[in-house]
């Protein structure tokens, strides 16, 4: 990042400290920054949340400086130590480089720098990439020399021939003592965002890491690298051909990356989910009550002939994914498969020009579906994206997008992502049945008028949570808590526990209820803690009276039940230690109701454990290396 404000009223540690702050969530166990000072590069880097870093800044302060890279890391080459974090100095401590991805080659590239009489301090791939393009910078000025060629074109050329050299992902950014104004970065696979300012230009992985300075951004190319001063920005591809960005405007308001109130981003996020829903219903019908799926710019006879759906995702998102194949088959009837993105290129899978793939995710910046996604494409396949992050990699790399439109989510774990890529591909499903033809119209209709209740119906469920939030709290010394559920309920027990393990770092697994008998229900004992999701007991071919016939099983042996059920659903009550009710609806659509009680439930538990819901141990919110 680098600011240079005319009338000197921030300088750039505070630039880079604010974007550190915005984009720690996506990693963070080490963090550090280097400005460029009238003595040279000056850095401080720290082990540990960004709060060690301000901590050490304080005790060694830095002086102000109108160039300086910040970075957060999260771990891949090289544990989380002081000597590991970012940047990395080389050229004898006048470079400084940022990098984020995993550089491929790099032992290969270690041992040639080596025996060219490199030393190295730490254990990573960046130290090596940092090492190369000094070497590089190194020769050229030398060549240079004399002949009139400005150091910032020579830095510019080296990160150009650095960048060829280099396998793998990465966003790198360096900066370099001979060139006090300028900052240079490269990027390939990895995401780089340039923000344009008046007198002052920025570079984030995201656009909250400047988005207090502007709202004008340019989007990358593969391939490119960038050098920006205080009053230019340009752009080249790795072989110094002139390229160009994208120029997007960021409308994302600041403080809606704020907790607004909350105490945490997790409390505010899943308090969120009513209008992360609705938004994401916004504008997607006509005025006769047809689906209107603008952005998704694939040819009605393509999307006709499909003959399979593969869903391609991680983490939360993949349980999105077995939420929407339930829904797909029923309204489409068109075979669809669920897959973790990073197992299903790996295993041949059967894909070809009649498969639509869905990839869904948050950030879209995952580098597991990212590379599904491009197999899939070189097989032939269409591939549509659910994803929430506006010019994000894995939408740009598709045919299409479906955008979810949630707004910035900050905790780590996803939750109002979550319902709102539910909501997206019930849209999607809809939308193939409707050009399936007639036979569809009365249930899509149906469901739509459903679906636009939602919102109002996730609001109850909030206004209600008291219940679930004691519980979280009395169950906090819990050991192992387990959920079940059937159908829909399924991946939503999946979710739950998926959340609880995240943030309150206790054994908890999801089960399909009537998987129970087969294995899992010699897990129970005594005082076990189960949740149970219970379908609805209308419609015709309810699961209700199956799953309680599940819950008196595990009771018979000893487990304390806490049941999700539907309003007016008293039967349940004889049969169940805890019982919370949400509001009726169609089958298909219960999840965007049923999940919000499991995410109240692990956030209650882990806050009264104490522990920091929205930046859990070990995770990261973009998971951008596989
Ligand atoms: C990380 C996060 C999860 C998230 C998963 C998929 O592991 O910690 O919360 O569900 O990535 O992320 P995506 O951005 O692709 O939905």
């Amino acid at each position: 990042l680098e600011d240079v404000d005319s009338n000197g009223s921030h300088g750039a540690l505070d630039v880079v400290m604010e974007g550190l702050r915005r984009l720690e969530y996506r990693g963070y166990d080490s963090a550090g920054v280097a400005v460029l000072t009238e003595s040279g590069i000056q850095s401080r880097k720290k082990s540990g949340k960004l709060t060690n870093l301000i901590a050490e800044l304080q005790e060694a302060p830095l002086p102000d400086s109108l160039t300086g890279i910040g970075h957060t890391r999260w771990a891949t080459h090289g544990g989380p130590t002081d000597q590991n974090a970012h940047p990395h100095l080389a050229d004898d401590g006048r470079l400084a480089m940022i990098h984020n991805g995993i550089i491929e080659n790099f032992a290969e590239l270690k041992a040639e720098l080596l025996d060219a009489g490199a030393t190295f301090i730490s254990d990573t791939d960046t130290e090596v990439a940092a090492v190369l393009l000094g070497s590089i910078y190194r020769r050229l000025a030398d060549a240079d020399a004399g002949s009139g060629s400005g150091s910032e074109d020579t830095l510019t050329r080296a990160m150009q021939e650095a960048s060829q050299r280099l396998e793998g992902a990465f966003t790198l950014l360096a900066i370099h003592q001979d060139a006090p104004d300028v900052v240079v970065a490269s990027r390939r696979n990895s995401p780089l965002v340039v923000g344009l300012g008046e007198g002052e230009n920025f570079l984030g992985s995201d656009v909250s890491g400047f988005i207090d300075f502007t709202r004008r951004a340019v989007e990358l190319g593969q391939d490119q690298v960038v050098t920006i001063t205080p009053d230019a920005v340009s752009i080249t591809d790795f072989f110094g051909a002139p390229a160009e960005g994208k120029e997007f405007h960021v409308d994302w308001d600041a403080a809606a990356a704020e907790k607004g109130g909350y105490d945490s981003f997790m409390e505010k996020e899943i308090n969120d989910q009513p209008d992360a829903v609705g938004q994401t219903l916004l504008g997607r019908t006509d005025a006769k009550g047809n689906l209107v799926l603008d952005e998704l710019r694939i040819d009605e006879s393509i999307l006709r002939s499909v003959d399979k759906i593969v869903v391609l995702a991680c983490g939360t998102s993949a349980y999105a994914g077995s939420v929407a194949k339930y829904a797909i088959e029923h309204w489409c009837r068109i075979p669809t498969e669920v897959e973790l993105s990073h197992e299903f290129r790996y295993r041949d899978p059967i894909v070809n020009e009649k498969t639509l793939v869905v990839a869904i995710s948050q950030s879209g910046e995952t580098m597991d579906t990212l590379m599904a996604v491009r197999y899939a494409r070189e097989q032939g396949a269409k591939v549509v994206a659910i994803c929430n992050t506006n010019g994000s990699t894995i939408p740009r790399e598709s045919d299409a997008v479906l955008y979810t439109h949630a707004g910035p989510e900050i905790a780590v774990a996803s939750t109002k992502a979550f319902l709102a890529q539910i909501t997206a591909a019930y849209l999607l499903g809809l939308y193939l049945a409707q050009l399936r033809g007639n036979k569809f119209r009365d249930e899509i209709n149906a469901v739509l008028s459903d679906l636009n209740e939602m919102p109002a119906k996730i609001q109850q469920v909030l206004d209600n949570a008291d219940a679930v939030k004691k519980l979280g709290r009395d169950m906090a010394d819990a050991k192992s808590v387990l959920f079940l559920g059937r159908h829909v309920g399924f991946p939503v027990a999946m979710e739950g526990a998926l959340k609880l393990k995240e943030l309150a770092y206790i054994h908890a697994e999801g089960f399909a209820a009537g998987e129970l008998k087969h294995g899992p229900i010699a897990l129970i004992e005594e005082g076990q803690p189960v949740v149970v999701v219970l379908p609805s007991p209308r419609g015709r071919d309810s699961l209700h009276s199956k799953v309680v016939s599940n819950i008196q099983e595990i009771r018979a042996r000893g487990a304390v039940t806490i049941v999700i059920a539907e309003e007016g659903d008293e039967s349940v009550a004889a049969f169940s230690e805890h019982v919370i009710h949400v509001p009726q609806t169609s089958t298909l659509l219960a999840p965007l109701l049923t999940t919000v009680p499991l995410q109240i439930f692990a956030l209650e538990l882990a806050s009264a454990k104490g522990y920091d819901v929205d930046q859990p141990r070990n995770l990261a919110k973009s998971v951008t290396v596989e």
